[in-house]
């Protein structure tokens, strides 16, 4: 299927998964992509904000969900790691890692956060997997209050980046590592996403169900979920959908 068939580009708009997953594109076909210079409500994971000044890259790809929904925290892991695939080729001395569920950050700082939302209509499911890059955004633009530091790629690279030809190039790792999606092939790359997983092997805070608690991250299960070891729990599994 192809990702990006349709692309439909727009100057303003709230968010780009909203729009995408309404009525008004209930007849848009699967992989159709939606991109707008700036949101005016873009959504970020835990009903936060994912503030879309210009110069970042907000993306939506439009899906028609065919098997269990809990299978696109999959497909949000394997477009997780295509992204940080491409976005070393533009940075090749910042460590790049995933942070579970799916944040890629840089050094330690956010780049990129990905939030996957589904409707349901009648029988019929759709997703549309929501893509923020923090591409040419200057320091001073971005909000003071942000809970991780974050870093745009213009910054690590030391230059602007041409969007139109960083959004075509990331559309073809995309198509493809949905395709490899399609075929089951998440667990052929988990090894290679744990490699480059965030915080593996060290202690990291988790909000589960509004409770913060500290955990050693172990690393991701062939499920997307993510195995993690406390003394007073031992070892456990946390799903996406308990975290906030
Ligand atoms: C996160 O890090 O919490 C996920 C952020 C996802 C942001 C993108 S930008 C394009 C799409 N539209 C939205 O409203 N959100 C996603």
């Amino acid at each position: 299927m192809t990702i990006g068939g349709k692309i439909i580009s727009l100057e303003s708009v709230d968010s780009t998964n909203s729009l995408l997953l309404s009525d008004r594109y209930r007849l848009m076909p699967s992989g159709t992509v939606m991109t707008a210079e700036t949101q005016t409500a873009g959504r970020g994971r835990g009903n936060k904000i994912w503030f879309s000044p210009k110069g970042g890259l907000y993306f939506s790809i439009l899906l028609d969900a065919q098997t269990d929904l809990n299978e696109y925290n999959k497909l949000a892991l394997m477009i997780a790691f295509a992204i940080r695939g491409q976005l070393i080729q533009y940075s090749e001395n910042a460590d790049m890692r995933i942070k579970w569920p799916n944040d890629i950050l840089a050094d330690g700082r956010k780049i990129c956060g990905i939030l996957t939302q589904a409707k349901t209509r009648g029988e019929t499911s759709r997703v549309a997997v929501g893509i923020g890059i923090n591409l040419n955004i200057a320091k001073p633009d971005f909000p003071q209050d942000m809970d991780i530091d974050p870093v745009s790629l213009s910054e690590l690279a030391g230059e602007p980046i041409d969007k139109d030809l960083f959004l075509r190039e990331l559309l073809d790792r995309i198509e493809k590592v949905h395709n490899d999606f399609l075929d089951g092939g998440f667990e052929k790359i988990l090894d290679d996403i744990n490699a480059v997983l965030f915080s593996k092997g060290r202690e990291m805070d988790f909000s589960i169900k509004g409770r913060t608690k500290n955990f050693r991250v172990l690393g991701i299960n062939p499920d997307a979920t993510l195995r993690v070891y406390s003394p007073e729990t031992g070892i456990i599994t946390i799903n996406i959908i308990d975290t906030k």
